[in-house]
């Protein structure tokens, strides 16, 4: 009775790494404030993946600050949902260490995101960086989420997570709850701006929008966006990849079907299109804009929030990690 009533268990993360932008916002954090109602959500800001790379300390203590005001101003309630640091729950390490000794290095050979950033970080590449999805398992299994809410570029990661569960449960039984990766119809993947055969990624600041980006600096990088020859605002992702782009974050950003923005835009060149997509995402961040710039100010609030998200995870976390440490054959201590 009591399993069949409880609200189903949502988890998901981002990497301070950065500031947040328009890419994780559509395929990821839009989803998290609409799940919100209906489910029980717990989000994280996941500080220790961010360290795979060098990290400066300030920078990153000063983006975890501004990232959980920006996680507030999206919409999420800290009265219905769980924010909070990943460091600040040391359960996090303690399970990815168990876990990692359930997982093969063949497996985590094979993840495109480590094959990418070990390309990119050649002169650094990290046991942390190897390990990382053995972490992001730990996050989600620890409060036995059963839907993580991602762009597709983790739904592998989600997948080992599975496997790697699936595994554990196999030898001792149900500990953990096998999740599913929760990936958006629109926007799961949005491109450059600059580069549409490419991801929009932080590391590419004019070919990404950030959410805390002036409407000045928004207009400039739609303006410039990579279009094609063509005139025609149509959805043909493999023959105009720019403008499918375009279309895809104008619908996301809107609320607009594709067929209702091509309609819109039948007859009219990327001159009026551009500028319409630019506006449409201005629209979307500068309430969200403002309203962070609100919270960064009020330090003692949001101190609040994410010491009493903690606690609320740790108490999570604690009943998971006990359970595995008895089956695992550890005394208690
Ligand atoms: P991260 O921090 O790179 O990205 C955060 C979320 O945003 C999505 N995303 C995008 N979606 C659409 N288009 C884009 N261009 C785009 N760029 C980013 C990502 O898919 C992601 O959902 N490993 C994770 C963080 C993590 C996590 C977890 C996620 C750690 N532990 C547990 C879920 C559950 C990552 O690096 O995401």
């Amino acid at each position: 009775m009591e399993s069949s009533e409880r609200k189903k268990r949502i988890f998901s993360g981002i990497q301070p790494s950065g500031e947040l932008t328009l890419g994780s916002y559509m395929g990821a954090l839009k989803s998290w404030v609409n799940m919100q109602e209906e489910y029980d959500c717990v989000y994280c800001i996941v500080d220790m993946h961010a360290i795979t790379v060098r990290q400066n300390p300030a920078e990153l203590r000063r983006r975890a600050m501004a990232q959980l005001a920006q996680y507030i101003a999206c919409g999420l309630d800290p009265e219905k949902s769980i924010l909070f640091i990943q460091s600040h729950v040391p359960q996090h390490a303690e399970l990815a260490w168990v876990l990692g000794c359930y997982t093969q290095f063949g497996e985590l050979s094979r993840m495109t995101q480590f094959k990418q950033k070990s390309q990119q970080h050649a002169d650094n590449i990290t046991a942390g960086l190897f390990t990382y999805p053995v972490l992001m398992a730990a996050d989600i299994l620890l409060y036995q989420a059963d839907a993580v809410p991602v762009g597709a570029d983790q739904k592998q990661h989600v997948e080992l997570c599975r496997d790697i569960a699936g595994r554990f449960n196999g030898i001792y039984g149900d500990v953990f709850t096998l999740p599913e990766p929760f990936i958006p119809r629109m926007g799961a993947r949005i491109m450059s701006l600059g580069n549409p055969e490419n991801k929009m990624s932080k590391s590419d600041p004019e070919g990404c929008v950030f959410l805390m980006d002036s409407p000045e600096d928004i207009r400039r990088k739609f303006k410039r966006a990579v279009t094609d020859s063509e005139t025609s605002v149509r959805f043909d992702p493999a023959g105009k990849p720019g403008v499918s782009n375009l279309l895809t974050i104008y619908c996301a950003a809107s609320g607009r079907t594709v067929e209702a923005a091509e309609a819109e835009f039948a007859g009219q060149g990327y001159g009026v299109f551009k500028p319409a997509v630019a506006d449409a995402v201005i629209a979307l961040t500068e309430p969200i804009r403002a309203e962070a710039s609100r919270l960064m100010k009020d330090r003692t609030y949001l101190e609040g929030i994410y010491r009493s998200g903690a606690e609320r995870a740790e108490q999570l976390a604690r009943r998971t990690l006990r359970k595995v440490y008895k089956k695992v054959g550890f005394i208690e201590r």
